[in-house]
């Protein structure tokens, strides 16, 4: 039943579905220098006019940041966290993890029961569920490292927006209208997300632009430290959660190497652990390699089981092995290398799908409604950004700090409460990802950049939470495989494996029904629910002469910017 509820639950949260199996080929916004692709047309505005003034792909990414947790409630945050991956024009290429971090006095046990059962709710909703936010000092971190322009200039558009308003989209509406009993449960005021909103209707942020002035002018401490620690800490303890002063203090941003790997004549980066991402795309594609993938029909019954299998071996893998590597030994380079994945894919036969009980063991419980955010950056200097963040699921914790007007994650569920219990997105973790003091939580955030002969070729990521992989690696086979533009692959309808359960989710109207009688055929079970859509990819194509090609998605109301 729990199960039922949150598929249902699940395919609600996303508002439009494809009404075609047939995509037609839609060319996105063609910029010749620089362009900002994100979630929201105001923060790719304020991202593209630093970019204007002279500023780098850095300074866009933080304007573009804090605009979106104005503009962007729903995922743009300070009160949440996430990961940089970035590539340089000299080709040098780093990331950054952001990720937030459990309280020092969290423990493994922390959302069970006198029984050891999960606490319902206990690790999604309310100040219990939130994680030590991690944004700000990202934002911080990359502005000393690679900053141009005054870092005033690229938080005051944010600021601006905040206490003059813009004007919410339907989307934005109906989802704020839907959050809002949710808000009224776990806050002890009424919070100004709270209101009969309407397309149209203005949101005013004035708690939330003075947040933003401190940071502006104390820094990194204007967050962590002051006056919004003070608000932060006293609201979490009045609602009886553990974040402390000292949370707040220790937190660090973290510089890492990230995951790079060749695909046939691709050259991926993209994030290490504490997301996974990085690694399961490297095992899902080098899976697929010695298949002539090209002369496989795209979205065919042949590509989807083949892809299906692949996943389904990774995520089993995921869920085993993977968790923050400084509190974990994570053997990375045996899970990606050729020989291992090769073995992995011994007993895969087209001829029927592998059970998942056969792959691993695991519970299966179910999903819920989710919502993260990602933005791809390439400045006219030839740097490029790609960056996804999140609160967790859609508003976080629902907790909204009084008197400093910012959302709270709930990102504490993405560790495993206990071993084999389904978290949100219905992952599975183990030992590598319990809680434990001060350790980050797995994340399956992607941010990705793909180079072709050492030339930087596409920027890509998505929010989707477990959906998130499987997203990014069917844009990078659109076009590495499929010679697609990138609205085009964007546009594309999606579909998603990730072990347990043992389904495959596609999204609606996008499959033809040959292709979903041939699968079920091979033994494959399918989820495809009314206005479900999986991932809502935000992506840049540097094109063969050398202009951008920006891939908005549709699904939501994302925007290209560019000149
Ligand atoms: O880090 C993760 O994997 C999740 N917290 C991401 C959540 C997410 O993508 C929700 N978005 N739709």
């Amino acid at each position: 039943m729990k199960q039922l509820i949150l598929l249902f639950a699940f395919s609600f949260l996303f508002i439009k579905c494809n009404s075609s199996n047939i995509k037609e080929k839609n060319i996105g916004l063609i910029a010749q220098k620089a362009m900002v692709v994100s979630a929201k047309i105001e923060a790719s505005q304020i991202g593209a006019e630093i970019l204007k003034k002279g500023g780098n792909a850095y300074d866009a990414m933080i304007a573009t940041h804090f605009a979106l947790a104005v503009a962007y409630p729903v995922a743009g945050n300070i009160g949440g966290g996430g990961f940089m991956v970035y590539r340089n024009n000299d080709g040098t290429k780093g990331a950054l993890d952001f990720r937030e971090k459990a309280p020092i006095t969290a423990h493994k046990d922390m959302y069970l029961d006198g029984a050891g059962n999960v606490i319902k709710n206990k690790s999604t909703v309310g100040a219990h569920a939130v994680g030590v936010p991690g944004s700000v000092a990202g934002a911080f971190e990359v502005y000393e490292k690679f900053g141009s322009l005054p870092f005033k200039e690229l938080i005051q558009p944010a600021i601006d927006l905040a206490r003059n308003g813009f004007k919410i989209t339907k989307k934005q509406a109906a989802s704020l209208n839907k959050a809002a009993a949710k808000f009224k449960k776990v806050n002890t005021y009424k919070t100004l997300f709270e209101a009969e909103w309407k397309e149209g209707s203005l949101l005013k942020q004035e708690e939330l632009a003075q947040t933003l002035e401190r940071i502006r002018d104390f820094g990194s401490a204007g967050f962590y430290e002051g006056k919004t620690a003070e608000l932060f800490v006293n609201y979490v303890a009045q609602l009886g959660g553990i974040i402390s002063r000292e949370d707040l203090q220790k937190y660090t941003a973290i510089w890492r190497k990230p995951i790079t790997f060749k695909y046939k004549d691709y050259q991926i980066t993209s994030m290490t652990l504490p997301a996974s991402g990085g690694i399961c795309l490297a095992q899902i594609l080098k899976s697929i390699t010695p298949y002539n993938i090209s002369e496989i029909k795209h979205n065919s019954t042949k590509y989807i089981q083949l892809l299906t299998e692949a996943s389904r071996r990774s995520y089993a893998d995921r869920a085993h092995f993977l968790g923050d590597i400084d509190f974990v030994n994570v053997p990375i380079d045996s899970l990606t290398a050729t020989d291992y994945i090769n073995q992995r894919m011994d007993n895969f036969s087209w001829d029927k799908a592998t059970p998942s009980s056969e792959v691993s063991h695991g519970k299966v419980l179910g999903y819920e409604s989710d919502e993260t955010t990602h933005y791809s950056i390439i400045d006219q200097f030839g740097n490029a950004v790609s960056v996804t963040t999140t609160l967790n699921t859609g508003y976080g914790s629902k907790v909204v700090v009084k008197g400093a007007g910012f959302i709270l994650n709930n990102e504490m569920d993405d560790f495993s409460s206990k071993p084999g219990v389904p978290n949100v997105y219905g992952l599975v973790g183990s030992k590598a990802n319990a809680i434990a003091p001060e350790k980050r939580m797995l994340s399956s955030m992607t941010p990705t950049i793909v180079e072709k002969n050492g030339k930087l070729k596409m920027v890509l990521g998505t929010p989707g939470g477990s959906t998130i992989i499987t997203s990014v690696l069917q844009n990078i086979l659109n076009i590495a495989e499929y010679d697609m533009g990138m609205q085009e692959s964007v546009d594309q309808p999606r579909f998603h494996h990730q072990w347990l359960p043992d389904v495959i989710r596609m999204e609606p109207g996008g499959f033809n029904s040959e292709t979903k009688t041939e699968l079920k055929a091979l033994g494959y079970t399918l989820y495809e629910k009314k206005a479900l859509v999986i991932g809502k990819v935000d992506a840049i194509l540097v094109l063969p002469n050398g202009s951008l090609e920006g891939g908005a998605d549709a699904r939501g109301d994302d925007a290209a910017v560019g000149f």
